[in-house]
């Protein structure tokens, strides 16, 4: 497996949007200095009401895990459903998969717009890059449904999403077809409302916020690995909550950490990260990164851009302090297989080249703490995982 970094890098194109933002104030901002808030509120629930089957509390979806590298999840798009795999990505904000005709997507599903009777066309071009991959090509707007046809979907009309006409080698070699990125709409190129952003304004959830379990399964492919619940906590797989922390940037979800610690080592200078389901590891500048290698005993390399432990080493636990609250990830989510007899240690060394944030708390992070995504409250809850 290949060491994901699903982040979107739209520095340049984030800062834009965020001058927009302070500009302009939302329609909600808007609709409550003049008092009409209530009222569109109103509004909504009788729309809710009137359309029975997309009234949802919160629904939940499972995704299944490849290698604790990577997670996917069903959706399909457009009417009759058309069934794709995805990765949902809270490092990123648009949804894509490939289109029909996509010379560099073999292998992959692709969407046929002429099968759809609700497809819109927009023909606004798009393309995005992320930490590793990159894809581009045209904007439409589909019918998007959260989950596998004949499970329980979160259904959510017009939505626009990305539909691929090329994807290059490191998207072409991952297991998903596309990706769905659950982050906030600033950071979303073009400015595209995100899925489930379009499902909270259309008030299809109880509440504005969506809630990740995922779990750890080894080095085994495609099978049952965690839970995304959209609309609520997820007491069956989470514990009660720790805390919420503030966002410091509701682009990404991006928060404070006051400071990472592992065995001997310490560093207590405070400096944001992200929480994002689309990154294998947990990565951080390298001289941090290095330090706190050389404690556990893990060397890097190069070749893989990643560190490299003894598989029967005990590296000790990597303590993450958010608020006022420590945060210890065990061995046991730090510590993974890369076949051949070899162990990863799950952290790495990522440079945002001076943007944003200076580190990334992916999978392994979220393996041992479910994350609650709060895009309405600008937040981000932590509660133990079941199990982990
Ligand atoms: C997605 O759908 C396929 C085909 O129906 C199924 O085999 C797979 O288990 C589903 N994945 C998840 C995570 O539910």
């Amino acid at each position: 497996m290949k060491l994901l970094v699903l982040l979107a890098l739209v520095g340049v194109a984030a800062a834009a949007v965020e001058i927009g933002i302070t500009k302009v104030a939302s329609p909600r901002t808007r609709l409550m200095k003049s008092g009409l808030w209530p009222t569109y509120r109103k509004y909504k629930e009788a729309l809710r009401l009137q359309n029975k089957a997309a009234v949802l509390a919160s629904v939940s979806q499972p995704v299944n895990d490849y290698e604790d590298f990577e997670y996917v999840g069903n959706i399909t798009i457009g009417t009759p459903g058309q069934p794709f795999v995805i990765i949902l990505d809270t490092g990123s904000a648009n949804l894509w998969v490939p289109e029909k005709g996509c010379k560099t997507c073999k292998g992959k599903k692709e969407f046929d717009k002429t099968a759809s009777s609700t497809f819109v066309a927009n023909g606004k071009a798009w393309s995005i890059q992320y930490g590793t991959g990159a894809a581009k090509g045209i904007l439409g707007e589909d019918t998007v449904r959260f989950g596998a046809t004949g499970t329980n979907q979160l259904v959510v009309p017009k939505t626009t999403f990305g539909l691929a006409k090329s994807i290059d080698q490191d998207l072409q070699q991952d297991v998903a077809d596309g990706i769905l990125g659950l982050a906030f709409q600033s950071l979303a190129v073009d400015n595209v409302v995100p899925p489930l952003v379009n499902a909270i304004s259309q008030n299809l959830l109880d509440n504005p916020y969506f809630t990740v379990y995922l779990q750890e399964k080894g080095a085994t492919d495609n099978v049952p690995g965690g839970t995304f619940t959209y609309g609520g906590m997820d007491t069956k797989n989470c514990g009660s909550l720790i805390a919420w922390q503030p966002l410091s940037s509701a682009t990404y979800f991006q928060f404070s950490m006051a400071g990472i610690a592992v065995g001997s080592y310490s560093n207590n200078k405070a400096s944001d990260v992200i929480s994002d389901t689309g990154t294998s590891f947990i990565g951080g500048p390298q001289t941090i990164t290095d330090a706190m290698a050389a404690v556990v005993g893990a060397t890097y390399d190069d070749l893989y851009g990643a560190y490299f432990i003894d598989c029967n080493a005990s590296p000790p636990p990597v303590t993450i302090t958010i608020g006022s609250n420590k945060y210890m990830l065990t061995e046991k989510q730090l510590k993974v297989d890369a076949g051949n007899g070899q162990c990863y240690w799950a952290v790495f060394p990522f440079d945002f080249g001076g943007f944003g944030p200076s580190w990334i708390l992916g999978d392994p992070f979220i393996r041992q703490f479910c994350n609650t995504y709060d895009l309405g409250g600008k937040r981000i809850g932590f509660s133990k995982a079941n199990g982990a």
